[in-house]
C-alpha cells in the first residue's frame, strides 16, 4: 500500500526547489519539509530575517513568510535532511557539459549522481526518491542503478520522476495552479505505490485530473519535449519576423492572425530578440544529443535548427542596430533597458541581452545596461563569461551600470529594449528624447513601445518583425 507522506527533503534550494517545496510546504501543513543545500550563503538567504530570499519570483516572498518556521525549513545539514524523510526530491543543477564526451550538449549530471550517492549512503530506512531537475532520459534509471546496488536490507528505494514545468516570474502562480503534474514510475506494484504516495502530497491542492501518471522515461521525455517544443513555436515566429522585416508585414498581426485558429492556440507566438532562461536552449541540446546518440541524425537536425533559429535572431538584431546606425557604432553611446532573460526575473542565464551587449562592445560601442533586478556583480560576471577573450579593463571602460531607464538613456544615440520590464511601457519618453544625441533611436526588441507616439516625439524607431520606414 502507498505509504503516507509525513517528511520531505529537498536536496537543492535554488530556482526549482526552493519555490516548488515552499509551495508544498504551504498547501500541506501536515507534512514538514526540509530544503537542504551545500550552498551556506543560498541557505542563509532562505532563511534571513528581513526575507532577503536568494532568487525573486513574485509571491515567494509570502509563501516562505507563512510556511517557514511552522513546517519549512532551510539547512545546510544535507545527511540530517536524508536521513528524516520519507520522500526525497533532487533538484540540484544540471548545467550543459563543459568538457568531455558531449561537452556543449549533455548534461551534467555529476550533481546529481552525488546527490543520489548520498541519499544511497546516508538513508537508514526505505525513500522515495523524486528525481526534480531536468535531466534526459533513462537518468531516472542510472539514479535506480546507484541506489538499488547500494540499499541494505530495511532500506528500499523507489524512484519516481516528477518534472517541474514551471516558468520563471510565474513560479509561484504555476505552482499553485498548474495545467498538469507529471509522475513517472516503473509500472511494478511497489512503483505505482510510491508514485500514489507523491500523488496524494500533490492532491492536498491540484485537482484530481490534473495529476497525470505515466512510465518513468515517458516522463523524462515529456518535459525535454514541452520544453522543445514551446522554444520551437519563438523560433518559428522569430523566423517569420524575418520574413517581415523583409517584406513590410507586421508580425504582431500575423501572429495574431495564427494564433486564432484554435489548432494553434495563442499563446508563446511574440516574436522577440530571442528567448533565453536556463531551459529551453539546454534541454534541445539534450535532446538533440540523445536523437544522436540513438543514431536518428535527422531528428538531431531538426532540433537544432531551433537553438541556431534563434542564434541567427539575436544576431540579426544586434547588425539591425549596427545597420541603422549609419553602420558603425564605434564609440556611440547605447541604452540597453533590460538585462534579464525576460521579465519578472532577475536571472539572467542565456539572456539574449547578454549577447547584444557582447556585440556592441566588439562594435567598440560604449554600452548603458540598466534592469530592475539583476544585481550588479551578475551582470560583470555573465559579460566577462560571454568575452574571454576581452581584458576585464576594456569591458569595464565601456559598459556602465545605470541606476534607472532614464540615467541609462542619458547622452545615448539610441536605446535598445532587450527586456519587456512593465517599468518600460510607461517611460516618460519626452524626457528621455530631450536628453539623448539626436537622431535619436529605439530599437525595440520586445514590442512594448507605442511606436506611433514615440515617431511624435521625434524618434526613430525600429520595431522586431516590422519593415515600415523609420
Ligand atoms: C520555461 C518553460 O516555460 C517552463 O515550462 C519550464 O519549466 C522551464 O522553461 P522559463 O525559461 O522560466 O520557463 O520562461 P519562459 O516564459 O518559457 O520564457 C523563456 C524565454 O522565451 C524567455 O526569454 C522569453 O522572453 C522567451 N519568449 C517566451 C519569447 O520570446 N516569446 C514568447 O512568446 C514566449
Ligand atoms: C489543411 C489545414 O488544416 C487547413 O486549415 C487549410 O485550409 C488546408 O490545409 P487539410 O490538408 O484538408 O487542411 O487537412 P488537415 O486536417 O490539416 O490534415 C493535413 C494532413 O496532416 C493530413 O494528412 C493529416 O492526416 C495530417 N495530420 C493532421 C497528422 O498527421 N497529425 C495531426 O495531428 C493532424
Ligand atoms: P535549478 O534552476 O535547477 O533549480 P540552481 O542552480 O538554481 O538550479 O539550484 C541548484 C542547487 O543545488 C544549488 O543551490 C546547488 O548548491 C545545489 N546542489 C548541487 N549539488 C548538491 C548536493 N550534492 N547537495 C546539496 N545541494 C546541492
Amino acid at each position: 500500500a502507498p505509504v503516507q507522506v509525513k517528511k520531505i527533503c529537498c536536496i537543492g534550494a535554488g530556482y526549482v526547489g526552493g519555490p516548488t517545496c515552499a509551495v508544498i510546504a504551504l498547501k500541506c501543513p501536515d507534512i514538514t519539509v526540509t530544503i537542504v543545500d551545500l550552498n551556506q550563503a543560498r541557505i542563509n538567504a532562505w532563511n534571513s530575517a528581513d526575507f532577503d530570499l536568494p532568487i525573486y519570483e513574485p509571491g515567494l516572498e509570502d509563501v516562505v513568510r507563512q510556511a517557514r518556521g511552522r513546517n519549512l525549513f532551510f539547512s545546510t545539514d544535507v545527511d540530517k535532511g536524508i536521513k528524516e524523510a520519507d520522500l526525497i526530491f533532487v533538484s540540484v543543477n544540471t548545467p550543459t557539459k563543459k568538457a568531455g564526451v558531449g561537452a556543449g550538449f549533455a548534461a551534467d549530471l555529476n550533481y546529481v549522481e552525488l546527490a543520489t550517492r548520498r541519499i544511497a549512503a546516508i538513508a537508514e530506512s526505505s525513500k522515495i526518491v523524486v528525481e526534480k531537475s531536468t535531466v534526459p532520459c533513462r537518468t531516472a534509471e542510472s539514479m535506480r542503478t546507484i541506489l538499488e546496488a547500494n540499499s541494505k536490507p530495511n532500506c528500499k528505494f523507489q524512484i519516481l520522476s516528477n518534472p517541474e514545468f514551471l516558468a520563471e516570474g510565474t513560479a509561484i502562480q504555476d505552482l499553485l495552479s498548474p495545467d498538469r503534474v507529471l509522475i513517472g514510475s516503473l509500472q511494478t506494484p511497489e512503483g505505482k505505490d510510491a508514485c500514489a504516495s507523491l500523488a496524494d502530497v500533490y492532491a492536498h491542492w491540484v485537482p484530481k485530473d490534473r495529476i497525470l501518471t505515466v512510465g518513468l522515461w515517458s516522463s523524462e521525455l515529456s518535459k525535454l519535449a514541452a520544453n522543445a517544443m514551446l522554444a520551437q513555436r519563438i523560433s518559428s515566429i522569430n523566423a517569420l519576423s524575418a520574413i517581415c522585416e523583409a517584406t513590410g508585414a507586421n508580425i504582431d498581426e500575423v501572429a495574431h492572425a495564427v494564433g486564432r485558429d484554435s489548432r494553434v492556440g495563442s499563446k508563446f507566438l511574440r516574436a522577440s530578440v530571442g528567448f533565453g532562461g536556463s531551459c529551453f536552449q539546454k534541454d534541445i541540446l539534450n535532446l538533440v544529443y540523445l536523437s544522436e546518440s540513438l543514431h536518428l541524425p535527422e531528428v538531431a537536425a531538426y532540433w537544432r535548427q531551433v537553438v541556431e533559429m534563434n542564434e541567427y535572431q539575436k544576431r540579426r538584431f544586434s547588425k539591425r542596430v549596427v545597420d541603422t546606425l549609419f553602420n558603425t557604432i564605434t564609440g556611440k553611446r547605447i541604452a540597453v533597458l533590460g538585462f534579464a532573460f525576460k521579465a519578472d526575473t532577475g536571472d539572467t542565464r542565456e539572456s539574449a541581452a547578454i549577447s547584444l551587449v557582447r556585440d556592441f562592445v566588439a562594435e567598440r560601442a560604449l554600452v548603458n545596461i540598466y534592469d530592475p533586478k539583476v544585481p550588479h556583480e551578475q551582470i560583470w560576471l555573465d559579460l566577462a563569461e560571454a568575452m574571454p577573450t576581452t581584458p576585464s579593463a576594456t569591458i569595464q571602460k565601456q559598459v556602465t551600470l545605470s541606476p534607472s531607464a532614464l540615467e541609462a538613456c542619458k547622452n545615448a544615440e539610441a536605446v535598445v529594449i532587450a527586456t519587456e520590464w512593465k517599468e518600460f511601457k510607461t517611460i516618460d519618453w519626452e524626457t528621455v528624447y530631450a536628453g539623448m544625441n539626436k537622431p535619436a533611436f529605439v530599437f525595440d526588441g520586445r514590442m512594448i513601445v507605442d511606436v506611433e507616439k514615440l515617431r511624435n516625439i521625434g524618434f526613430k524607431v525600429t520595431v522586431i518583425g516590422r519593415g515600415e520606414r523609420l
